[in-house]
């Protein structure tokens, strides 16, 4: 078995950017809770009507919904894997506690302006989840995914003012698991701010 990893860190610090480096470079499984709600909101499943009116918030959708979604892969997993949004409260840090042994808690610290600019430029691809920066990581060809070639959109949460809202929710409920994870000291703190490709170096060094 591989690394098993949480990436933790503020909506825009860089999540998705170095689970997805993770998974091309040391093949672990990237387990991203806001891409699954996100497949279950397309697909218009009952989950993803419950889940959109707390998505489109800002909100954090209930601990017994997400804490199912992720046990239920975890459980099919042999190789490592990188948890990309979860856990995102105590009880949902408690409750992976029963069904995963975690080794490494990476948290990406980088500014509030910072992330406001980062999320309101961004560009996601609906097929593959990978996501471009219109300055900082612009797809080849304008709008459209270099890796699936699908046409790139926009996130319905990534306008200032929902972006503002999840910065609080974030501060409010997921804040406190930099100090749980550090009791256990497998707590790496990583400045989130400058190079991408510098920043994945520092997060392999870290393993
Ligand atoms: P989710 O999809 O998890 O969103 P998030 O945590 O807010 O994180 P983001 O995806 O916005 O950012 P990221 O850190 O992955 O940054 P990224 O790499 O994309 O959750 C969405 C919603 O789903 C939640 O609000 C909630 O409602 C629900 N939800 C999900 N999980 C839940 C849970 N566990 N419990 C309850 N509810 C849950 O990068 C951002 C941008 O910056 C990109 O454009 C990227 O290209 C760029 N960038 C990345 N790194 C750099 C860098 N070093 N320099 C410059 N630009 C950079």
């Amino acid at each position: 078995m591989g690394f098993r990893i949480i990436l933790l860190g503020p909506p825009g610090s860089g999540k998705g950017t170095q689970a997805e480096k993770l998974n091309d470079d040391l093949g672990l499984i990237r387990l991203s809770t806001g891409d699954m709600l996100r497949e279950a909101v397309r697909d218009q499943t009952e989950l993803g009507k419950m889940a959109k009116q707390y998505m489109d918030k800002g909100a954090l959708v209930p601990d017994d919904v997400v804490i199912g979604l992720i046990e239920e892969k975890i459980l099919h997993i042999k190789e490592g894997f990188v948890l990309d949004g979860f856990p995102r409260t105590v009880q949902q840090a408690d409750a992976l506690r029963k069904f995963a042994d975690i080794e490494h808690v990476i948290n990406l610290d980088v500014d509030d302006e910072e992330l406001v600019s980062r999320l309101t430029k961004r560009r996601s691809c609906p097929d593959c989840n990978v996501v471009f920066h219109l300055i900082y990581k612009p797809p080849m060809k304008d709008g459209v995914c270099d890796k699936c070639g699908a046409a790139l959109y926009q996130r319905s949460d990534d306008t200032e003012e929902t972006v503002r809202a999840r910065l609080k929710v974030y501060r409010d409920n997921t804040f406190p698991l930099i100090e749980y994870y550090g009791k256990q000291g497998i707590l790496v703190n990583i400045d989130g701010k400058g190079n991408i490709n510098e920043i994945y170096e520092a997060i392999e060094a870290s393993l």
